[in-house]
């Protein structure tokens, strides 16, 4: 006798009815670049169809998110101002912050989370202060604790430190804990490997390094191990969301560290993940739309409960 799995794929009804994985606009997040100044929305020319908006046109992109019931929004600061220790990261009337308070103002559901990191508000671009020519770990855990303060003053829902500090959960815990912010969550990137396919990002948040590189403080691609450590030490600090970086290239880092957690686990498909399919679809190489799903599911897959895309917004609805 013939055994035949095939029949389980006969029409799209039975394929669908016994889908091993499936996605929900819920489970998505959408990463949106803020910069200063009045009236702006801009393209970001590493990353076609990505814009910039100033904090006053930012209710247009939150509108297609809040309409599409996606999970939230991710949002990242670019300030005019910088300087060696990133002070417009804290700044209570800084670009983070308006941009935190006009997202609650205008769609109070959804879900927001402030990124915090220095590199976008540094003038030296690193992602902590520099001391003797290179990031000193533990005098930038209070510059990081103030900044998280600072957008949960803002009403940010979630704070999400992506400066692969040692001791940045735990830091940013007791600060917002002191600040009576106890019901701020915090969704640390626990395991983010310093990789080239960051280079559109820090494009688009004028971001790059001014010296050096942060393989000091990211990651080796080469780690596995590594990455279970890290997601464990920042669970024990209080971390309630974990976030794997980046998607595509690490899935056997995303299911290893999901096997061995007990926390929501967000994988981050970056900027390069995006531009790579968009210009493959500029050039007709690629259908857009299919291999962005594809991506999508294959994260799924590997164990992502949430999934950080640039493609959020063009996927949500896709899905039934
Ligand atoms: C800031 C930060 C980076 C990204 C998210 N937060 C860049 C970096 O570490 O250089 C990258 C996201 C992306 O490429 O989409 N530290």
């Amino acid at each position: 006798m013939l055994i035949r799995p095939r029949r389980l794929r006969r029409t799209q009804a039975i394929r669908d009815m016994v889908r091993e994985t499936r996605l929900a606009p819920s489970m998505f997040i959408y990463p949106v670049f803020v910069r200063e100044g009045k009236n702006i929305i801009e393209d970001i020319p590493a990353m076609p169809g990505q814009k910039r908006y100033s904090p006053d046109k930012l209710p247009y992109i939150l509108e297609q998110a809040a309409k599409k019931k996606i999970g939230g929004v991710l949002l990242f600061g670019i300030p005019e101002h910088k300087d060696e220790c990133g002070s417009s990261a804290w700044d209570e009337n800084g670009v983070i912050q308006q941009a935190i308070k006009i997202s609650k103002k205008e769609f109070p559901a959804l879900t927001v989370i402030g990124d915090v990191c220095l590199c976008e508000y540094t003038s030296h671009g690193h992602c902590g202060l520099i001391k003797n020519n290179s990031v000193d770990n533990d005098s930038t855990l209070e510059i990081l604790s103030r900044v998280a303060v600072s957008q949960a003053s803002a009403g940010a829902d979630i704070v999400a430190p992506s400066d692969m500090m040692d001791g940045h959960t735990l830091a940013i815990r007791e600060a917002l804990d002191a600040n009576n912010f106890q019901d701020t969550l915090i969704c640390s990137y626990a395991v983010k490997y310093a990789s080239a396919f960051y280079g559109p990002f820090r494009e688009a948040a004028g971001s790059a390094p001014a010296f050096g590189d942060r393989k000091a403080y990211q990651m080796d691609p080469g780690n596995i191990r590594e990455a279970v450590k890290e997601a464990q030490l920042d669970i024990q600090e209080g971390a309630d969301l974990i976030i794997v970086k980046p998607g595509l290239p690490y899935l056997d880092v995303l299911k290893t560290v999901k096997e061995s957690v007990y926390v929501p686990v967000a994988s981050y498909s970056v900027s390069g993940e995006y531009s790579m399919i968009k210009a493959a679809a500029q050039m007709g190489w690629l259908d857009e739309k299919k291999v962005a799903l594809e991506a999508a599911i294959s994260i799924a897959r590997a164990g992502a409960d949430i999934i950080i895309s640039y493609f959020a917004l063009d996927l949500a609805g896709e899905f039934y």
